[in-house]
């Protein structure tokens, strides 16, 4: 099944939100970039969640398995990813995010607060477009940092499962890297700050 025949007429309201949530990360980007030099956010991508992936989520929360069901009880049928340099960039970017208008921010996940046990850090931004070409469109925005990406981008991969017989040295040396990484994150902000000082 396509997307299109999955979400029906509402497949190029999301394709326009999704072009809206990037052009506002864009936007933000260029502007920094043109006032302090520095780029706070490497890349971006997004994506609109396939039908399949949508359908099993939908099944595993005991929703119906429908369009309606994923345009209005799931909130990343629209994802975008915004990937910053440093720690600083995330909150940074968060908090300009939390101050837009056309976003109707609906709910807020702070990894970075409060890291999921196995190690994952990420801010996640549940939100709903309030004006534009993808009005009323749900979406999800997670920021992070190139490391904590590289993380979860390679720990989304490691299909590890329940009972292997090497589940918990797997799941316990992930959850090393995810700590060693974080440790890397500050000692790269604190660098960055020590180049600031002194500059
Ligand atoms: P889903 O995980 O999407 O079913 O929703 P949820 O309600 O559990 O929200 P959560 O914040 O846990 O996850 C939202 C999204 O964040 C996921 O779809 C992933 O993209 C990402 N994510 C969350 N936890 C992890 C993790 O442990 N590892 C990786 N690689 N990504 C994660
Ligand atoms: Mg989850």
């Amino acid at each position: 099944m396509t997307q299109e025949e999955f979400y029906g007429p509402a497949y190029e309201t999301m394709k326009k939100a999704e072009g809206q949530l990037l052009d506002l990360i864009a936007l933000y980007s260029a502007a920094k970039r043109e006032r302090e030099g520095v780029k706070p956010v490497v890349y971006c991508c997004s994506r609109i969640k396939t039908p399949d992936s949508m359908l099993r989520k939908l099944e595993k929360r005991g929703l119906a398995q429908t369009a309606d069901a994923a345009l209005q009880e799931v909130f990343d049928a629209v994802g975008v990813r915004a990937v910053c340099a440093f720690a600083e960039d995330v909150y940074r970017l968060v908090r300009w995010l939390q101050q837009q208008p056309v976003l109707c921010i609906m709910k807020e996940k702070d990894y970075y607060a409060y890291p999921k046990p196995n190690g994952y850090r990420s801010y996640h931004i549940l939100l709903k477009i309030a004006d534009g070409a993808g009005k009323g469109c749900r979406a999800e925005i997670q920021v992070r940092t190139i490391a904590n990406d590289f993380w979860a981008t390679l720990e989304h991969q490691i299909k590890y499962k329940k009972d292997m017989p090497n589940e918990k040295l797997i799941r316990s040396e992930l959850k090393r890297c995810a700590d060693e990484i974080a440790s890397v994150d500050l000692s790269m902000q604190t660098i960055r700050d020590i180049i600031r000082e002194n500059a």
